[in-house]
């Protein structure tokens, strides 16, 4: 298993040109708003206090970098699906996030966060279908296990894969998480740390 010695904040980018030189492997965390990107980074990293997280969606406005044992990014992104933003700051949003997942070239998976406690949202169908559609590589994470029974989340983890399956052949890995009592957190660093020895 993979142990985080060191995770130290880098910079908060609201550009794509500003962002720290692409030379380490970089993981990015992305999903609806208030899914809980930043404290499953925290709960990642043993960190209660790197990313800013809070009860109100939309904390997260920028492209944050957490460098991690002096070797590769953990990277918390804004969230999407906020329905109180207007429209031209969700199109900004848009234009911005999707440049990023382009253009990275040192991005190695993207985790799309999901609510377990939830039916297969379309927004976040739609999402992997997007990230499919420009060859990126990434893997699903479920969120928030400790507020539902295992055998709901089963059943939602189960709808979710078979709704992707109407446009992949193969559905990605995916993880069972708790940033409350750090659920599948090893399991997702491990998988991080394969791709890295790779
Ligand atoms: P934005 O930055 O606004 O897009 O949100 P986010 O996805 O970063 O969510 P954040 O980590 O800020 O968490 C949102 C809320 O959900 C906070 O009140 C967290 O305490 C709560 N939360 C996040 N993860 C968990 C979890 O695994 N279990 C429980 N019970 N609550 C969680
Ligand atoms: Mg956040």
């Amino acid at each position: 298993i993979m142990i985080v010695k060191t995770a130290i904040f880098v910079s908060s980018n609201n550009r794509v040109d500003k962002l720290p030189a692409a030379r380490l492997p970089e993981y990015a965390f992305i999903g609806r708003s208030n899914v809980g990107k930043s404290s499953l980074i925290n709960a990642l990293t043993g960190n209660r206090n790197l990313a800013k997280t809070s009860q109100t969606p939309g904390k997260t406005q920028l492209i944050n970098h957490f460098l991690i044992n002096d070797a590769w990014y953990l990277v918390d992104l804004p969230g999407y699906g906020f329905a109180k933003v207007s429209k031209s700051s969700r199109a900004t949003w848009e234009k911005f996030i999707r440049r990023y997942l382009l253009l990275r070239e040192n991005l190695q998976c993207v985790f799309v966060l999901i609510d377990s406690r939830h039916e297969p949202q379309r927004i976040d169908l739609d999402f992997c279908y997007w990230l499919g559609e420009n060859r990126i590589p990434f893997m699903l994470v479920f969120t928030k296990a400790d507020k539902l029974s295992a055998l709901k989340s089963q059943s939602h983890i189960e709808k979710f894969r078979n709704a992707l399956l109407q446009w992949f052949e193969e559905v990605p890995a995916h993880f069972l998480t708790s940033a409350e009592n750090r659920l599948g957190c090893d399991e997702l660093l491990a998988a991080i740390d394969e791709i890295n020895t790779n």
